[in-house]
């Protein structure tokens, strides 16, 4: 059976990177999230998609540049009308909330751009403050970044993000020692997912939001999709089960 993963958490229903969003996953019964992490100046994970809190919160500026008491402080901008204030959550709060369910999270570190000072250190110390080593796999499209977290835990799964269509994917995994590709849709092939598959590679491509898609990699048996619509992914999966 294919993973549906919920893309900042429910992103096409629900503001992204929210406790409202991560909550619609569950209901959707996806099996897992997708969330973004960045650092706040006074150290602490914060789970936001942009370097800056411009495009998705009340204020302006690089979130590097606030406290978390400053961050949590903005509206988070809601096209959905969902109830109530949103805030930016930070990572601890939504591993709270892992506790209290099975779902994975697969945690996409955000340091392409900005390079935060120890924050693989501190995410990997954060997971396992909450034991959460077996339901987390790493991403990023910094790869340097991954090795770096597997070095310090390699019981916890890295998986590179990539956006060109890559030679051999697999094999670059496995000399990284990564235990899946996430590899931007439009990049793969079903030949290129079989493959990577058949070499023990786990495959999951975002974003994948079209039913057309959906159908395709649940035919293939693909490991999992990365998705805005996990209703609409566990709606159409049942079918194939
Ligand atoms: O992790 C998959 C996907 O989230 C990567 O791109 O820009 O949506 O974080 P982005
Ligand atoms: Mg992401």
């Amino acid at each position: 059976m294919t993973f549906i993963f919920a893309h900042r958490g429910s992103a096409g229903t629900h503001p992204e990177n929210t406790m409202e969003a991560f909550l619609q996953a569950e209901r959707a019964g996806a099996d897992g999230i997708e969330l973004d992490v960045q650092l706040s100046k006074d150290g602490e994970i914060v789970v936001i998609h942009d370097e800056t809190v411009n495009r998705t919160t009340s204020g302006k500026g690089f979130v590097k540049d606030f406290t978390l008491a400053e961050l949590q402080n903005l509206d988070v901008r809601d096209r959905f009308g969902v109830a109530g204030k949103l805030r930016i959550p930070a990572l601890k709060e939504v591993f709270g909330w892992l506790k209290t369910n099975r779902l994975l999270c697969n945690i996409e570190l955000k340091t392409a751009k900005i390079s935060y000072p120890s924050i693989e250190e501190k995410t990997v110390a954060l997971i396992k403050a909450y034991q959460l080593e077996e339901r987390v796999i790493f991403s990023s499209f910094n790869h340097y970044s991954i090795i770096h977290c597997y070095r310090l835990a390699p019981e916890i799964e890295i998986a590179p993000l990539y956006s060109e269509m890559l030679f051999m994917p697999w094999v670059y995994a496995k000399s990284i020692r990564a235990g899946g590709i996430h590899p931007r849709l439009v990049t793969t092939s079903d030949q290129i997912i079989q493959t990577a598959m058949e070499n023990g590679i786990a495959v999951r491509p975002y974003t994948v939001n079209t039913e057309k898609d959906m159908r395709r990699l649940f035919e293939i048996g693909c490991t999992a999709i990365i998705t805005d619509y996990p209703e609409m992914a566990e709606r159409i999966r049942k079918e194939y089960e």
